[in-house]
């Protein structure tokens, strides 16, 4: 079955609601560009609400950066499910390697996070990849499947359908070195393989599994014509529109 490329933009902690302005009005612009493919924008949360209102007649979605398991409570600086869902927000990134790294989010709370998207109608894009001294240290199959298994655990096949992987090594991250087409292609293939072994061969050659990890104008298409990549998520090159519909177009 064929899997219809996404290609998602992860803002990060950039743009103000007066800043993402220009930045939204250029996706905007020229989202009639956008073929047969998935694409997302995933601003602060400051910026949901501008960007549901700027890109409502676009068939661009919008995703948030992460999201809370409980429905509502004491966690101060979290946001749930159903705030997100209330903003008309599409879909939600999950256990970015940022967070992992910087906020002690686990596999565990990955998971909780993944169940509660679902249960509240958001896609969620689940993030996984290995660290330099992982890859180095010959790790990075193990480290992938452990955060995919523990990520997903506990999910049906109808909801995995839902749900897109990010395959991110942490080391191509913001650093301007991206995995090559056969690297990212044989890491792609092997979580293919762990999806089939967890939700059996027809749904994970459903599952979408994206690419992340400066990919940019220049070396998308490559990326994106291995058999196993599905598309992107973006950090540095989604902060100028003409970059990311330029993926967006060579998808
Ligand atoms: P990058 O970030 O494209 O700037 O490398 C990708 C990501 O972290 O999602």
């Amino acid at each position: 079955m064929a899997r219809k490329i996404f290609i998602a933009g992860n803002w990060k902690m950039n743009k103000t609601v007066a800043e993402a302005a220009e930045l939204l009005a250029g996706l905007k612009a020229s989202a009639g560009r956008i073929g047969n493919v998935d694409v997302a924008v995933c601003p602060p949360y400051t910026t949901l609400a501008g960007a549901v209102a700027a890109l409502k007649d676009t068939p661009i979605m919008v995703g948030a950066q992460n999201v809370h398991w409980a429905a509502s409570g004491a966690y101060t600086g979290e946001v749930s499910a159903a705030m997100l869902k209330e903003l008309a927000v599409d879909c939600v990134i999950i256990g970015h390697s940022e967070r992992r790294q910087y906020f002690g989010e686990t596999d565990a709370t990955v998971n909780q996070r993944t169940k509660a998207a679902l249960a509240a109608g958001l896609l969620p894009i689940v993030c996984v990849g290995e660290t330099l001294a992982e890859r180095e240290a010959g790790k990075t199959e193990q480290v992938v499947k452990t955060q995919t298994e523990a990520g997903l655990a506990g999910l049906d096949p109808a909801q995995a359908a839902i749900v897109t992987i990010a395959y991110e090594p942490v080391w191509a991250i913001g650093t301007g070195k991206t995995a090559t087409p056969q690297m990212a292609q044989d890491v792609h293939a092997f979580l293919r393989g762990v999806l089939a072994g967890m939700f059996g061969a027809e749904t994970a050659g459903k599952i979408r599994i994206q690419y992340g990890g400066s990919m940019k104008p220049d070396n998308a298409a490559e990326l994106l014509a291995q058999p196993d990549i599905d598309g992107g998520l973006i950090g540095g090159a989604s902060l100028k529109a003409e970059d990311f519909l330029a993926i967006v177009t060579s998808a």
